[in-house]
């Protein structure tokens, strides 16, 4: 059993019951490779698909599958939680996920998850139903506003000859996280400066009333928990007030707007400082000019003549800076490709993130979304069902990977 540097970050490689669990001895080797200290712990069903002898074999640590110790470690679960500096769960199945979100301690990895204060990292692999199953998406959101980080699953070949969302991330992609979270870079966006705009504007009709849309703010929202976690300085250009998960909100700034003027105006300024800025704001595109007095029902029907409002991001990629990215939505009804593709060049972004909202669960008024990214190059990446959190990380590590090229 090859034994790390006593310096080593100290991993906790958790495998429950799944089949990519033969993939996570390929993990583990990799993490060894870089000297980590791996104490494996494989959950009874993990066991089932492969051997103990096979992890304690490459592994710093013999495994560990009970809750019971010996005689040198007599309770494990406080030892492995007290001890390790990050834990790894790959891959998660959705009773992991279940008994981590509800805080249930049944087993050695279970309660190895409660008895910590190391970040944890979780790579879900299930089939597709399941993943896409509303109890497991709301697991899922649960830990992540608790501060747990997800990576994938991918869409690919699943166990049985079946295909779709639910395959474990490849083991390197993993690694590369690890590192990234064990090295102190805190993630691909550290030292970036992300601008978010997030919700629906509000247009005065007059002192009271407005001209409003149905946007909820939680895809940005979303998008600025993750850049956050992924190491930025965001700043969050909001129309609606959310709550912040707890481990984020210190590197988030919320900038509270209403109307698109004050919207264009509060990005603009951030742009000069901004590495990164993301519409994710449903602008009005049509206002009115607003009566300073509360229009009168005596006074009969008012007719509303409107006027347009100013192109937020026309204005951002016209005064874009050295390097800076970014980002348009588009929320389609029709055509969703043709249009996002259109837009994409009208509008001169790096990407275009498109959701057809007339589809079941996507976008607005939705914990959900599905959308596909559209690239300068012409590529495009179809991002399945998931909850909105799942979506802003795909986004975002598409804008840290141009960041590091020095797009445009
Ligand atoms: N947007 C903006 N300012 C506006 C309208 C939209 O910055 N006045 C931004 C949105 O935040 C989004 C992108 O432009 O990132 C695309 O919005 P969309 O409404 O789909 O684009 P439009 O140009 O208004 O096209 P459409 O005619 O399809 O509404």
């Amino acid at each position: 059993m090859p034994s790390a540097t006593p310096s080593s970050p100290r991993v906790v490689l958790g495998v429950t019951g799944g089949i990519a669990a033969y993939k996570s001895v390929d993990l583990l080797r990799q993490l060894r490779a870089l000297d980590y200290h791996v104490a494996p712990v494989l959950t009874p069903d993990a066991t089932r698909f492969v051997g103990a002898v096979t992890f304690s074999a490459l592994a710093s640590e013999a495994v560990r599958t009970s809750l019971y110790g010996d005689s040198t470690t007599p309770i494990p679960h406080t030892y492995l939680g007290q001890h390790c500096d990050l834990v790894i769960v790959a891959p998660a199945t959705a009773h992991l996920i279940a008994r981590y979100a509800i805080g249930l301690a049944d087993d050695l990895l279970s309660a190895t998850l409660l008895a910590t204060r190391a970040p944890v990292l979780l790579c879900p692999a299930m089939h597709t139903e399941m993943w896409e199953q509303p109890a497991v998406q709301e697991n899922l959101a649960t830990l992540r506003r608790r501060g747990v980080m997800m990576l994938g699953p991918e869409v690919g070949p699943l166990a049985g000859g079946d295909a779709g969302a639910g395959r474990m991330v490849e083991p390197d992609v993993i690694v590369e996280m690890a590192q990234r979270i064990l090295e102190g870079h805190r993630g691909p966006l550290s030292a970036r400066h992300v601008v978010i705009s997030a919700g629906g504007t509000r247009e005065a009709i007059d002192p009271v009333r407005v001209i409003a849309n149905r946007s909820s703010g939680r895809q940005g929202y979303a998008l600025a928990s993750v850049a956050a976690r992924l190491g930025a300085r965001v700043t969050l250009v909001s129309t609606v007030s959310l709550e912040l998960p707890l481990d984020v909100a210190r590197a988030i700034t919320v900038v509270p707007v209403e109307s698109a003027d004050e919207l264009l105006a509060a990005m603009v300024k951030l742009q000069t400082s901004a590495d990164a800025l993301i519409m994710a704001a449903a602008v009005a595109d049509f206002r009115v000019r607003a009566a300073s007095h509360k229009l009168k029902r005596r006074d009969g029907v008012p007719v509303l003549e409107l006027e347009a409002t100013p192109d937020v991001l026309a204005a951002l990629v016209e005064g874009r800076g050295q390097g800076q990215v970014i980002v348009g939505f588009a929320a389609e009804s029709e055509d969703v490709e043709a249009n996002a593709r259109e837009k994409l060049v009208r509008k001169g972004v790096d990407l275009l993130v498109a959701n057809d909202v007339s589809a079941p669960g996507v976008g607005f008024e939705h914990e959900t979304n599905e959308v596909t990214i559209f690239e300068r190059s012409g590529a495009r990446e179809v991002v399945s069902l998931r909850d909105k959190e799942g979506v802003a990380e795909v986004i975002l590590t598409r804008v840290a990977s141009l960041l590091a090229q020095g797009a445009s």
